[in-house]
């Protein structure tokens, strides 16, 4: 019988430099802007848990203290809210970090590429399958997506790469992967290439920011080249793994938006605006009486 190993890490990469979004990241990971009232990164975290996953760990940098201190015990403000006998607000507080969540964090010390940062939290991984989220990938699905591709992998117990169809001009946006369809969501990879131009790329299969990868993945990537832009790609790490194993592409229900730019992040901030429970309301009767020149 196939042994069954159930998911138990999820690695962050937030070492970013988040040039994108500069001068609002100057001095404040891009990680920490909040879609309405949560920052990016702890609807990352959430959708984390809720796939069962209790071990978060975090590969950050310089200008990343923000995020720790987010998932830290705050007293001074705990105490004043208690004190104010603001309960609601101080359950709100404590509520992000239920007793059975661990955090840790490492750091990376220079920015050099996605696959590079995996690589950095190897020894807090071990010898396990882990999950990797992207936290500028807001992801919104029913169940949240990890969650989806959890149970995926439970049946797998292979790497799965969460994707999506991309329009095909924006294939120099994704890691772009082709195979052999199993069924309507799944595929085997059998070709995965970093930010293809439209005419060679594979398909329109594009990644989105959520993997399940199996521990075989590091030591590809510590013997991979540089690639695209002189950085040390997962993309390039995955496609190395595929030599010695299978891997596959999981069509998720549900959206991403790209919060790491500009329009994605604004397209966020209204569509989960009109969905909060507080403000939902009052914005969407603001957006029907805006006149848009
Ligand atoms: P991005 O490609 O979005 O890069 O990285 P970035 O530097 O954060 O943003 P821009 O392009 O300059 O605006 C995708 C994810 O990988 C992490 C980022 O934090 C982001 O979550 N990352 C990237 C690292 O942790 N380390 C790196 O060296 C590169």
């Amino acid at each position: 019988m196939k042994k069954v190993t159930a998911l138990k890490k999820a690695v962050f990469p937030v070492a970013g430099l988040g040039t994108r979004f500069l001068p609002a990241t100057k001095a404040q990971p891009k990680e920490m802007l909040p879609v309405v009232d949560k920052p990016l990164i702890q609807y990352a975290v959430e959708e984390a848990y809720a796939a069962g996953i209790r071990h978060m760990i975090f590969v950050t940098g310089r200008n990343k203290r923000a995020i720790e201190d987010h998932f830290d015990t705050a007293y001074e403000l705990e105490t004043e809210l208690e004190a104010a006998g603001k309960q609601q607000l101080l359950a709100l507080v404590r509520s992000m970090q239920p007793d059975d969540m661990d955090f840790s964090y490492v750091r990376q010390p220079r920015s050099l590429g996605l696959g590079h940062a995996v690589l950095c939290a190897e020894h807090l991984v071990g010898h396990e399958p882990f999950a990797v989220l992207l936290a500028d990938d807001l992801m919104v699905g029913m169940p949240p997506v990890l969650a989806q591709m959890a149970a995926q992998f439970e049946e797998l117990q292979q790497s799965l790469l969460a994707v999506q169809e991309v329009p095909l001009e924006h294939t120099r946006r994704y890691g772009i992967v082709a195979g052999d369809a199993v069924n309507e969501r799944l595929m085997k990879v059998s070709k995965m290439i970093e930010k293809p131009a439209p005419d060679v790329a594979p398909s329109r299969m594009g990644v989105a920011g959520r993997y399940i990868l199996t521990p075989a993945v590091f030591r590809h990537i510590r013997n991979q080249p540089r690639g695209v832009g002189g950085e040390i790609q997962l993309t390039d790490g995955i496609a190395g793994l595929m030599s010695e194993e299978s891997v596959y592409a999981f069509q998720y229900a549900g959206k991403r938006y790209d919060c790491g730019s500009k329009e994605g992040f604004l397209e966020a901030t209204v569509e989960l605006a009109l969905q909060h429970p507080d403000v939902g309301e009052h914005f969407r009767n603001y957006l029907k009486n805006l006149k848009i020149p």
